[in-house]
C-alpha cells in the first residue's frame, strides 16, 4: 500500500509526488496518458515558460483572491529557479519576467522525473480510472492497471483545456463526488472570435501590433494579433481571462500617443493623409484598415479638430465585440474549478475530508499568461506534498 495516490502526472502531480516522496512518503502517480507532462512538453513554444519572477498573488484569478497567497509565498519562483539551476538547465528571461529553458521543455519533464526518482515514486501510466471510493480513512482507486489504496489522495488532473493532450474535467467529477462546489469552468488565455460583421479585420490576419487591451477594468499592454477568426496574441489571451460573454473589449492602438496626437500631426504634416500619419506608428496594413474605418479622406490639414478628436478617441478605445472564444480546444488554461472554499490554503487539503487534496489547474486559481500557471502548479504541489 502507498501513503498517497496522486491522480495526474502533469506539473502539479509530478512535483507533489517528488516533494512527498523525498519527505519519506510512499507515493504512486496514476495517469491515463502513456507519458508524463504532455502540457509541459508543448508549453512556451516547446521551451516551457516555467515560472515568472513576478508571480505575486494579484496576478491570479480566483473567487477568493487571497487563497493563492500562502502557497505562493512558501514556494517562490526563486525556489523553482534554484531547482532548475541544480539540474543545470540553462534558461533566460524573455520578457516581463518570463523564464524559459534555453533548450527544451523536455528538460523540465526530466527534472521532475529525476526528482520523483529521488523520492522513490511509483507510476501507473496508461491507467484509466473507473472509480474512486473513500471508506474507513482509505481512498480506493480502481483503474485499468489495478486497484490502489492509500490514506491520501491528490486530485491533480488539471482542467479540460486542450482535450487532445488528455485533458479532462475529471477533477470536477471527483470534487463533486466528495462534496466540493465547482466554480463553473471556462476557457481562459484563449483567442477571441469576432462576428461576421467584423470582416474587415479578417483581412488583417497575421498583422500584429503592440496595444493596450482592456476587458472591464483590467488592461494589458502586449502584442495583439489579428487572426482569420478574430483576435489573439498575448494582450488578447490575457484579457480573455477577464472577459465575459456579451462584453466589449477596448483596444488602444496608440498607447504612447497623447489625446491630441492627431491635432499635433495636423499642424506638423498638414498635407499628409490619415493613413500615412497612422503608418508612422502602426503596421501599414493596420493603418490602412483603421483609416478606412475612420473615413476621414483627404489631407489632415483639411480636417476639423473635432473630427480628429473623435477619431483619436476611437483609436485609443476601439471597441471589439467578440461573439465568443476558440474554446477549450485552444485555451491555454481553464478558469474556475474546485472551489477554494473547500480547501486549506496552507495544505490544499479538503476541509471536510482528511487526506483529500486538490492542486494545480484543477483548483479555482488561474494565472496570467507568462509562467504564472506553472508557478501555481509548483507552489500548490509543494504545499500538498509537504502536508502528506
Ligand atoms: P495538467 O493538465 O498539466 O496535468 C493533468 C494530468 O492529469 C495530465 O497528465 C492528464 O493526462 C491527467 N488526467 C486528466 N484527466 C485524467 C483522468 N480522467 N484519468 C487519469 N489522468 C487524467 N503555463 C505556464 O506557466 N507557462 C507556459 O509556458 C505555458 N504554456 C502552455 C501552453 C499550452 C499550449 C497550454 C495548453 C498550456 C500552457 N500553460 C503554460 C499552462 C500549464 O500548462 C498548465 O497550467 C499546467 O500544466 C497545469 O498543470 P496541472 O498539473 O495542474 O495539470
Amino acid at each position: 500500500m502507498h501513503d498517497a495516490i496522486i491522480l495526474g502526472a502533469g506539473g502539479a502531480g509530478l512535483f507533489c509526488a517528488a516533494t512527498a516522496g523525498q519527505a519519506g512518503a510512499r507515493v504512486l502517480v496514476v495517469d491515463h496518458n502513456q507519458e508524463p507532462g504532455k502540457k509541459i512538453l508543448i508549453s512556451g513554444g516547446g521551451r516551457c515558460n516555467f515560472t515568472n519572477v513576478g508571480a505575486v498573488p494579484d496576478r491570479y484569478l480566483s473567487e477568493n483572491r487571497h487563497f493563492a497567497r500562502s502557497a505562493l509565498s512558501r514556494y517562490t519562483p526563486a525556489d523553482f529557479v534554484a531547482l532548475v539551476e541544480k539540474h543545470r538547465i540553462a534558461y533566460h528571461e524573455k520578457t516581463l519576467g518570463q523564464l524559459f529553458c534555453d533548450g527544451s521543455a523536455r528538460q523540465i519533464v526530466a527534472l521532475l522525473m529525476d526528482e520523483c526518482a529521488a523520492g522513490g515514486v511509483d507510476f501507473a501510466f496508461g491507467a484509466s480510472i473507473s472509480d474512486v471510493t473513500h471508506a474507513d480513512g482509505l481512498f480506493s482507486v480502481s483503474t485499468s492497471a489495478g486497484r490502489f489504496t492509500a490514506p491520501n489522495l491528490v486530485i491533480a488532473t488539471g482542467g479540460p483545456a486542450i482535450p487532445k493532450l488528455g485533458a479532462t474535467g475529471f477533477a470536477y467529477q471527483l470534487g463533486k463526488q466528495f462534496g466540493c462546489r465547482i466554480i463553473p469552468p471556462r476557457p481562459a488565455l484563449v483567442p477571441f472570435t469576432l462576428p461576421q460583421g467584423e470582416n474587415l479585420f479578417r483581412e488583417l490576419a497575421g498583422v500584429a501590433a503592440e496595444v493596450v487591451a482592456k476587458a472591464g477594468k483590467t488592461a494589458f499592454r502586449e502584442a495583439a494579433l489579428f487572426t482569420h477568426k478574430g483576435l489573439s496574441g498575448p494582450a488578447m489571451l490575457q484579457v480573455s481571462s477577464y472577459w465575459r460573454h456579451g462584453e466589449a473589449i477596448a483596444v488602444d492602438f496608440l498607447p504612447d500617443a497623447p489625446a491630441d496626437w492627431l491635432q499635433a500631426a495636423k499642424r506638423q504634416r498638414p498635407r499628409a493623409g490619415l493613413k500615412s500619419v497612422l503608418a508612422a506608428a502602426l503596421p501599414e496594413r493596420l493603418a490602412e484598415a483603421l483609416s478606412a474605418q475612420l473615413a476621414l479622406p483627404g489631407e489632415l490639414g483639411a480636417q476639423k479638430d473635432a473630427a480628429l478628436v473623435t477619431a483619436m478617441g476611437r483609436l485609443k478605445a476601439w471597441a471589439f465585440r467578440p461573439d465568443g472564444t476558440e474554446g477549450f480546444a485552444k485555451a491555454e488554461v481553464t478558469a474556475g474549478g474546485i472551489d477554494t472554499a473547500a480547501l486549506s490554503s496552507r495544505t490544499m487539503m479538503a476541509n471536510q475530508i482528511g487526506g483529500l487534496f486538490a492542486i494545480g489547474e484543477a483548483v479555482d486559481v488561474t494565472g496570467w499568461l507568462g509562467g504564472y500557471n506553472f508557478q501555481w502548479a509548483w507552489a500548490s504541489a509543494h504545499a500538498a506534498g509537504q502536508a502528506i
